[in-house]
């Protein structure tokens, strides 16, 4: 199980200064409390693979909650203990993250495959993970720095690029692991091992995927969706059985794969364009697809856990988009138009319409030059400038204002000079009118 292998120097090559700071500091801590330290999971995963991943995952043989406590003490981070689970988080100033768990050695909290013999806790923590890729971890204490466990194959697996779970139930008992296994075949170019391919329809087939919540698969394909292949994930749940138990409202997954397809280089391209695209919120852009492509969106907005305000854009979307993008592609539409069109859809849904859309050029150049050009035009004027001419509040005063914006995004006037010019024809005829008097 210690193959000897010491990755101490891959450590210090591949890991930035801060991540070796803080590893440094939970081996000594780790060496003055008595307790072993241990780096596993993803992080050692990537380490071997050469990929970054700087989210820290340290298993305790101690009290890893007083561990998470005391080493917060010198990060001054944030921490969360879960005491009930003897796990803590951390993250630091800096953004990284770190998660501590006490290893655990109760013998009854693992399932019936379990070999009868004692073993280290550490071993016992690790047979409790997903798959072998993940089950790798380096000795952080001093005497036995660097020193790589490989209790179950995991580094064969790497070098093969195999993903495996550990024991037949493994998806029985936690069917998000289906979800896993098809994430990290696709993000890290593996293969799923024949046999655990096998498992995983079998659970599906026995119906286990109804067992989680809808939250938990939420936040797993909340991740999917941020990955670069999310199309290739889906076609393998799709494969598994997986998308039909959990949308049964959605038919056409063809048309959700290709809109998820367009939608990717909608991002891409609004990036290109928008200067706020931090703001956008991916996660909302492909539930729209999904409500969309439904045929009763009411249960996938409760799935998706979407806000009222959220629901009542994609409502709006269905019943007025196509009609939107009618009008919005039209070859002689006036700036102003297009404006008041487009002024109450959020970001998401004009990259959704120009997915939708069929003349997809046109439509895209009229979102841009609304977004670049249009929406942050704005007037001079102001409710002093109408008082002093002698306009109150009230209908007529945002008629006027109106009125003059009209002009501005339509381009008919530039200056505060022609505003103000505007302005006072304008209240000169509704004089003549009696409207103002
Ligand atoms: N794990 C598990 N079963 C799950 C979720 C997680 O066994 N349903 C285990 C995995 O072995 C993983 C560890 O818990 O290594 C930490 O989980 P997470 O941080 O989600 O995994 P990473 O492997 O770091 O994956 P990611 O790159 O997505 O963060």
């Amino acid at each position: 199980n210690q193959t000897g292998k010491n990755l101490k120097k891959l450590i210090e090559s591949n890991f930035p200064k801060e991540i070796k700071e803080i590893i440094m500091h939970g081996s000594n801590l780790a060496d003055k409390l008595g307790y072993r330290i241990f780096l596993v999971g993803g992080i050692v995963r990537d380490l071997i693979l050469n990929i970054n991943n700087y989210d820290i995952d340290l298993v305790i043989e101690g009290d890893g909650l007083e561990f998470a406590r005391e080493l917060n003490e010198i990060l001054n981070g944030e921490i969360n203990t879960y005491d009930q689970f003897k796990t803590a988080s951390i993250v630091t100033k800096d953004g990284i993250k770190i998660d501590i768990a006490t290893a655990r050695r109760e013998f009854y909290e693992f399932p019936a495959a379990l070999p009868q013999v004692e073993q280290s806790s550490i071993k016992f923590d690790l047979y409790r993970r997903d798959f072998t890729i993940n089950t790798l971890a380096i000795s952080l204490n001093r005497d036995t720095f660097g020193i790589l466990l490989d209790f179950f194959g995991g580094e064969k697996d790497i070098i093969d690029r195999k993903i495996k779970i550990l024991y037949n139930l493994s998806f029985i008992e936690d069917p998000i692991r289906i979800f896993r296994a098809v994430r990290f075949k696709h993000r890290l170019g593996f293969k799923i091992d024949d046999n655990t391919w096998e498992l995983a329809r079998n659970a599906v087939k026995s119906d286990v995927m109804h067992e989680i919540s809808f939250q938990r698969i939420k936040e797993e394909l909340y991740i999917i969706f941020d990955e670069v292949n999310t199309v290739d994930i889906l076609n393998d749940l799709k494969k598994l059985g997986i998308l039909k138990e959990i949308f049964p409202e959605i038919s056409s997954w063809d048309k959700v794969f290709s809109m998820i397809a367009q939608c990717k280089k909608g991002i891409e391209w609004y990036k290109s364009i928008s200067k706020t695209s931090e703001k956008l919120n991916n996660r909302f852009l492909y539930s729209i697809i999904f409500c969309y492509l439904s045929e009763s969106d009411e249960d996938l907005y409760k799935k998706f856990g979407l806000s009222k305000n959220q629901r009542e854009i994609i409502r709006f979307i269905r019943i007025k988009g196509r009609e939107i993008i009618g009008k919005v592609t039209q070859d002689d539409i006036k700036p102003f138009e297009l404006f008041s069109l487009l002024k109450d859809i959020p970001d998401e849904g004009l990259i959704f319409l120009t997915i939708l859309s069929k003349k997809k050029r046109q439509m895209k150049n009229r979102v841009k030059q609304f977004i670049t050009e249009l929406r942050s035009i704005r007037i001079y004027i102001t409710g002093k400038d109408l008082e002093e001419l002698g306009v109150k509040p009230g209908p007529l005063y945002k008629e006027i204002i109106n009125k003059i914006y009209r002009e501005k995004i339509n381009g008919k006037i530039k200056t505060r000079e022609e505003e103000l010019e505007l302005l006072r024809v304008m209240i000169k005829e509704k004089r003549e009118d009696e409207e103002i008097v």
